[in-house]
């Protein structure tokens, strides 16, 4: 939530730093887009501008009004929390001599306490964020002093929550100073020029030599150097990283939406994600999992513990590593996981799932699993994020960056992820299921095509969501690994096209929500391979209780499955696919119905309302 970015460059003025900045945030946006601003240090003093609305407010202010050539640069993409979104509350704060600006990711949460303490020295406050008390802070530490950093480091002792702080100075044109606590800051290394982000999407498009910082560090980025040092002030050398992204991947490529481009990227995601994971002979190598084999043999109980989509990557994680290792697998909401008493202990493995990671809620969870001696391992997407630092391995998903907030693309990277960790398990602990590992994988490596196949279909599947613009409710039934597709389903109907939709168990059904049910209604229903017969049986059992009670029934099949056919209003036809591995194609025509309805109600779906991608406030 909100994004942040920072720049230094050569000492003569010019645009530059402005472009990166707003660069920077364009590629940032998808973390909040309330307001956004900028302000930059010119030989004049800062100049500023900010707009309440998405950027392109901001970019249109400054085509009116354009600043001059500066130095350094700091940006900001804002999610409101403290105060609405409107331009005085958009960063940059300014302090009152308009000496000093900052920008700020995350909630202060004793900013009352330090504000009440300012406005009785006589300080004029002019919005209503948590923010400006570290302007007022910064600027009266200061003092006439010319040192930032010892500013920075004095005021964030004073500071309680989560934040990560720009600061720029009119006196020290060449610098920029960032903090973080609880919240992400990355540096990119350039040449001659640096910068700070949010994540590395601010600055993949400059470079991408990269470096972590670690929490309650103060990074001083100049042009030819950064100097980051630790609470006490002591100098420290945070490990450095290439990052493997590459920046095409992160513009729209043709395609009219982030959204629909990440629905086409999905053959490769899942590619990529098993890309260099297997030794050619049917074996799982993942060197990644710096967790002593003898703790991975020994695990009783594995607890997932993720967010929205990604729990219910979770949900499917569970089937399949159940079925595989014999472990016993419990999927939790990190939220709800934090803050009950979890059962955990030195014999459980966390497996937390998080495309950004830097979702607080998973973080949080994280810290309190490895409080009472669990070992985490996380699946996550992003380079040198929080979950990946603060974890005990990293199996990373190779999805790429997603920007569109929707997850796609990192949903089907999670699922498979944990499919390959549920069979190296296998593989690991030797059971029962370890002489089917090669042909598992086997199948995965068929799943990119048989994805694409899916996509290749998907005017069907627009045709029938453009035909449904008005609907008001949509249910989605599923059983087994086809439950968690079926909460997906709603989930991306909801956040895109703003209507109710649920997901149930479809054995669920009888037991309340069949009551729902009307003329009309329409109904989602993931079928299981005919395959399975007995589970297969079940399921087109529940389309015809709901199609007898005048339900639309939306149908998603394996090609072949004849049963269906005579209950179906509609069917969407996915490839033969072994029942664990469904949810990586049934899943597909559920996204594509949502962006397309979506699309038809003329919605953005790349920034649906109220949404950010990542959830850095718990
Ligand atoms: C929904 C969606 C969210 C995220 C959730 C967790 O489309 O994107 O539900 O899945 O906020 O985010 P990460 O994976 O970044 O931890």
């Amino acid at each position: 939530m909100c994004g942040i970015v920072g720049y230094v460059g050569p000492a003569t003025p010019s645009t530059r730093p402005l472009d990166v900045a707003m660069e920077g945030l364009a590629r940032l946006e998808y973390r909040g887009y309330d307001s956004a601003g900028v302000a930059l240090v010119t030989p004049e003093g800062l100049a500023t501008a900010k707009r309440a609305g998405k950027l392109a407010n901001l970019r249109g202010a400054l085509e009116e009004d354009p600043l001059p050539g500066a130095t350094a640069a700091i940006g900001h993409t804002r999610w409101a929390t403290h105060g609405g979104p409107t331009d005085t509350n958009a960063h940059p704060h300014v302090s009152e001599d308009g000496s000093l600006a900052v920008i700020h990711n995350g909630i202060i949460e004793n900013f009352a306490a330090l504000k009440a303490e300012l406005l009785a020295d006589g300080v004029t406050f002019t919005s209503e964020t948590d923010t400006e008390v570290v302007a007022h802070l910064l600027a009266r530490t200061m003092n006439g002093s010319a040192d930032l950093t010892a500013a920075m480091l004095s005021v964030t002792a004073r500071l309680e929550g989560a934040f990560t702080l720009l600061a720029v100075h009119a006196d020290q044109p060449g610098t920029v100073v960032g903090a973080r606590r609880n919240s992400p800051l990355v540096v990119g290394l350039g040449e001659g020029e640096n910068f700070l982000g949010s994540d590395v999407a601010a600055f993949i498009a400059f470079t991408k030599e990269a470096m972590e910082v670690d929490q309650d560090q103060v990074v001083t980025l100049s042009a030819d150097g950064v100097r980051v040092v630790d609470a006490a002030g002591a100098e420290v050398h945070p490990r450095r990283f290439t990052v493997d992204w590459d920046a095409a991947a992160a513009v729209k490529g043709g395609f009219p939406t982030f959204m629909e481009k990440e629905i086409h990227d999905q053959p490769k995601a899942v590619a990529d994600t098993l890309l260099g994971r297997t030794d050619g002979h049917g074996n799982l190598v993942l060197d990644e999992l710096r967790i002593d084999e003898a703790i991975l043999r020994s695990v009783d109980k594995i607890i997932v513990i993720a967010c929205g989509t990604a729990a219910y990557a979770g949900h499917v994680a569970k089937y399949a590593i159940e079925h595989w290792c014999r472990i016993p697998v419990e999927v939790e909401l990190a939220h709800e996981f934090r803050y009950r008493d979890p059962v955990v202990n030195e014999k459980t493995l966390v497996v937390a799932i998080s495309q950004s990671g830097e979702t607080m809620d998973t973080i949080m969870a994280i810290r309190h699993a490895r409080e009472q001696g669990a070992k985490v391992l996380a699946v996550v997407n992003t380079h040198g994020s929080t979950i990946a630092r603060e974890s005990d391995a990293v199996l990373y998903t190779h999805a790429g960056p997603e920007v569109a907030v929707a997850s796609t693309k990192a949903f089907l990277a999670q699922i498979t992820a944990c499919y390959l960790l549920g069979l190296y398990l296998s593989q690991l602990r030797g059971n029962k299921y370890v002489d089917e590992v090669a042909g598992y994988l086997e199948e995965l490596g068929k799943l990119p095509a048989k994805i694409q196949q899916v996509i290749d279909g998907e005017e069907n599947v627009k045709e029938v969501a453009r035909s449904m613009k008005d609907a008001t409710s949509v249910l989605f039934l599923g059983r087994h690994v086809g439950y968690p597709v079926a909460l997906e389903g709603a989930l991306k109907l909801k956040e895109l096209a703003y209507i109710h939709a649920e997901g149930f168990a479809a054995g669920e059904l009888k037991h309340g929500p069949i009551a729902l049910i009307d003329e009309g209604q329409p109904v989602f229903v993931i079928v299981p391979t005919p395959r399975r017969p007995t589970l297969h049986a079940k399921v087109v059992s529940n389309i015809q209780e709901v199609r007898a009670r005048g339900a639309r029934t939306l149908v998603i099949a394996e090609e072949g499955d004849e049963a269906v056919t005579e209950f179906a209003d509609v069917v969407f036809r996915v490839p033969q696919t072994p029942t664990l591995m469904m949810p990586l194609v049934t899943v597909v025509p559920l996204q594509i119905f949502a962006l397309a309805l979506a699309s038809a109600k003329g919605l953005d779906v790349d920034q649906p309302r109220n949404l950010a991608k990542s959830v850095t406030v718990e």
